[in-house]
């Protein structure tokens, strides 16, 4: 046997756990609207809701805390940031947002409006939002093997280059803008490779439309490329992760994620003019443009986290890990996206509650299930977090699929914790048709999935 990979830390300080009964769960569940956004975390076993801002941050991490400046202006912890982005990035402009959604929010402001289109390999939420609420369109174009949820392809987070071609053509002259989502979180946190971010990069280079990155999880869809792209092997990840940035005009990011943070975001750019009137936005809504939105620690969290997320060693664990749970989860018999991405294990709630209609929302009943039963919280992504609602009726429309992702929060949780949710679905499965299904009783405008209410379907 070889020796396995293990977490590249021991850990320090611990948050214990609180364990609650089935019957105060079912009552939990009751009070929050069958809505677990709104659960008490205290009331949660494992949480897998997340894995956005939810990371473990290390002793380096907390130690920068310390020497936060917190100066309004010209503050040193924003000169460090900007050091660990340019080394990143090389992208010369960076502006400091609170966290990803509102990079996006300035950059769609600039970008969007009325009558503009943008594609994306597959828009995470938030993005749409915020093009959609310029008045703007958001075209999906993923590579159509995300579709096959069997197929072990390397790379189904790829953007379809037939399908952005054909839409250059259909919105000639409309298109604003490409936003490659790096790893493709709403299609099961799959990477894209770096020949798509370069085939991408030169079609676009045609219409002259600039290409972006979501850059959430930069390195972990980095790490992909140097185990699964041909010629990459023997680069670093950062070399790598360079490269993809080289690519690109500018770039979206959460620090919640790749910066092993828990609050941060911002906007890096290539164009200087367009930098500054972000700026603009940017000090109407965030801050001043060396905060931004963020304490001087939190701005050096991130400046630290950008950097040991692309150790090696914490990166072929993070892969390695979330393989684990995902072919645990398999083995009980459980449809999974196939091959698991790097920050999730996504389920097929569809496939694997048969006994339910599409609208009775397979995804919700899952998520409501796995907490009712187990303590464990997930989160639906398909019908409610889509939200695609009948302009007639008012009625959401079920998505081809309602996945429930197992988001995995970075060096938090052992093998051990992971093992209880793979002997969790185990036992689920045995009662999984008795499920019951849900309905929506109230739904908002936007982003749904966060506050809507639901009842069970008796
Ligand atoms: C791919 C992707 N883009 C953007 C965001 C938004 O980032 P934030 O939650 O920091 O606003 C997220 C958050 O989960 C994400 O996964």
């Amino acid at each position: 046997m070889p020796l396995p990979i293990i977490e590249p830390f021991r850990i320090k300080s611990v948050e214990p756990l609180r364990r609650t009964t089935r019957e105060e769960r079912r009552e939990i569940l009751r009070q929050a609207k069958y809505n677990l956004f709104n659960v008490h975390a205290r009331d949660v076993l494992i949480d897998l809701l997340t894995d956005s801002g939810t990371a473990a941050m290390s002793n380096r991490q907390w130690a920068a805390l310390m020497l936060g400046d917190e100066s309004y202006a010209g503050s040193e912890s924003y000169y460090r940031l900007k050091a660990a982005v340019d080394r990143l990035t090389g992208l010369p402009h960076l502006v400091p947002t609170h966290q990803g959604r509102a990079a996006e929010k300035i950059l769609f402001q600039l970008l969007g409006g009325p009558g503009k289109v943008f594609l994306s390999n597959t828009f995470f939420d938030t993005t749409r939002a915020n093009i959609e609420f310029t008045g703007a369109v958001a075209v999906d174009c993923v590579a159509p093997e995300a579709a096959d949820l069997e197929r072990e392809a390397p790379f189904k987070g790829n953007i379809d280059l037939g399908k952005m071609a054909a839409m250059l053509a259909e919105h000639a002259g409309r298109v604003a803008a490409c936003i490659l989502t790096v790893t493709n979180n709403s299609a099961g946190g799959q990477p894209v490779s770096l020949q798509n971010i370069r085939d991408a990069r030169a079609l676009l280079d045609r219409h002259g439309i600039p290409l972006y990155l979501d850059a959430c999880r930069f390195a972990e869809n980095a790490y992909f490329i140097k185990l699964r792209e041909p010629g990459h092997a023997d680069r670093s990840a950062l070399e790598i992760a360079r490269e993809m940035f080289s690519r690109v005009a500018g770039a979206t990011f959460s620090g919640k994620k790749d910066a092993l943070a828990n609050m941060g975001g911002f906007l890096a750019l290539r164009d200087g003019s367009l930098a500054e009137k972000a700026r603009n936005l940017l000090t109407i809504t965030e801050g001043f443009p060396t905060y931004g939105g963020m304490s001087g620690r939190d701005l050096d969290a991130m400046a630290a986290g950008l950097e040991e997320v692309l150790d090696e060693d914490y990166l072929e664990y993070r892969i390695a890990s979330t393989a684990w749970t995902a072919r645990g989860i398999k083995a009980k018999g459980v449809p999974i996206v196939n091959p698991p991405g790097g920050h999730a294990v996504y389920v097929d709630a569809t496939a694997w509650l048969d006994h339910l209609a599409p609208e009775q929302l397979p995804g919700q009943a899952l998520v409501n299930g796995l907490y009712e039963h187990y303590g464990i919280r997930t989160v639906e992504i398909g019908t409610v977090m889509f939200g695609k609602r009948d302009p007639a009726t008012g009625a959401l429309i079920p998505a081809a699929r309602d996945l429930v992702r197992f988001a995995i929060p970075r060096r938090v949780y052992t093998q051990t914790h992971m093992e209880y949710v793979v002997e969790a679905m185990g036992e689920l499965g045995a009662i999984r048709r008795s499920l019951p299904g849900y309905r929506a009783v109230t739904l908002p405008d936007f982003l749904p999935h966060f506050t809507a209410e639901f009842a069970p379907i008796a």
